[in-house]
């Protein structure tokens, strides 16, 4: 079978074929059930380990929704905790900065002071109040785990399930890709005026390419018997999932050869000669090298030939990019029902000359590219659905993940409704 007839919908015929309802995506009520249900019970990723890469190293994550400010830290022993940024006096803020190194953390109202652990070590004038405990008045903990160096939190105060469970089997096929090879980072946080998962479903599918991209990339996926860019495999696992993705080994954007391979230096693409200035410069960036035969058993798991990249989907809003040599690593956050907060993250091994930092500013303008022109047609996208014109979509073979997404979605919703006791008027 070749790439461009490999079918999905018979592996998973729960999902059916059928056509998808615009309300998620416009709705208000539907996006008050996911403040509500969704976003506090689920483990939402706030980022790296390498951000707190030292004893007292912090960083402070406030998320739109839930509605929080939440204060990841280190202490001496390595443990990675989560706090609620808010004073146990009268609910100030307690750290304004958005990273650092501290000893302890001094809220800035009264100067009462917290340890890494979130414990209150310190409360000016302690005698003047009544019955004081200071245990009883730590920071608030937030449920957080880690997995292969990525931090999650779960809001909820008794989180349904671990992170281990949550990731389950998808993520543990994962398990020895060189996350922490990949550190050097390069990234983007912008708001975007359309729905989240009308943000995430333009980068679960490879169908808008040709058209979307037709300028900048296209060329990185275009393989000859695959004109559509029909993925090469694809994997649905509880709430996750995920597809392989076609590329072209000669394109000048994420070529599989970049950085380590001197045949690039003689790479030349009449059409694209700042790239191919940039790839040629690119060789010998990096002391790291990677191997394609050591990837984890879960990425390009129908072992194509042409396979470029793997699109894993994180419940309910990460976005994974894996490939051989760097990763992409992407959250929508919601913001209203018609914005939503990108934060982009790149992870490449770090450039050790300046021609590999000059391939490496060449890759961050085209994926720059790349986004604006996702999001011009997102913005678009978005005040066209809410015109009412239609009341559903159409998805194809290539837009499965998007009808996972949104079964999975509104089933979990479902489940979370059904066991809570309606609210009394
Ligand atoms: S609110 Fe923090 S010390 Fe008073
Ligand atoms: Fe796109």
């Amino acid at each position: 079978m070749t790439s461009s007839t490999t079918r999905f919908d018979k592996a998973y015929p729960e999902l059916g074929t059928g056509r998808i309802p615009v309300e998620p995506y416009i709705s208000e009520q539907y996006f008050e059930r996911e403040r509500r249900y969704l976003f506090p019970n689920v483990w939402l990723h706030v980022g790296r380990v390498e951000e707190l890469a030292e004893s007292g190293a912090f960083f402070v994550k406030d998320l739109d929704v839930p509605n929080v400010s939440l204060l990841l830290t280190r202490d001496a022993a390595g443990t990675v905790f989560a706090f609620h940024n808010v004073c146990s006096h009268r609910c100030n803020r307690v750290v304004r900065e958005r990273a650092g190194v501290a000893k302890r953390f001094s809220c800035g109202f009264h100067g009462w002071v917290y340890g890494l652990d979130g414990a209150l070590v310190g409360v000016p004038d302690e005698d003047q109040f009544f019955d004081f405990k200071r245990t009883e008045h730590a920071l608030t903990p937030v449920a957080c785990e880690t997995w292969e160096g990525f931090i999650f939190v779960c809001l909820a105060e008794q989180p349904i399930e671990s992170l281990s469970s949550f990731l389950g089997d998808h993520f543990r096929a994962l398990e020895g890709y060189p996350f922490g090879r990949l550190q050097a980072c390069f990234s983007w946080n912008t708001e975007v005026r359309c729905n989240w998962k009308l943000a995430q479903d333009a980068f679960q599918e490879t169908y808008h390419v040709p058209y979307v991209h037709q300028h900048s990339i296209a060329d990185a996926l275009a393989v000859n018997d695959n004109p559509s860019m029909h993925p090469i495999a694809c994997r649905l696992s509880g709430y996750h999932r995920k597809v392989s993705v076609a590329g072209n080994p000669k394109t000048v954007y994420g070529n599989p050869k970049a950085v380590n391979d001197p045949e690039m230096k003689s790479y030349n693409n009449p059409d694209k000669p700042i790239g191919s200035a940039a790839l040629r410069a690119g060789i010998g960036g990096s002391k790291e090298r990677f191997d394609i035969e050591a990837l984890p058993a879960g990425m390009n798991p129908s072992n194509h030939p042409d396979w470029a990249f793997d699109i894993n989907g994180i419940f309910p809003d990460f976005y994974l990019s894996l490939r051989p040599n760097y990763y992409q690593a992407y959250n929508f956050r919601p913001i209203s029902v018609d914005r939503n907060r990108f934060e982009g993250r790149v992870y490449y091994p770090k450039m050790e000359t300046a021609g590999g930092r000059f391939y490496q500013e060449y890759m961050k303008c085209m994926l720059r590219d790349v986004l604006l022109e996702d999001w011009s047609n997102l913005e678009i996208l978005q005040q066209a659905i809410a015109s009412g014109a239609k009341d559903e979509m159409v998805f194809q073979d290539n837009e499965i993940l998007l009808r996972h997404s949104f079964h999975e979605i509104d089933n979990y919703i479902n489940a979370r409704m059904s066991e809570t006791p309606p609210v009394a008027n």
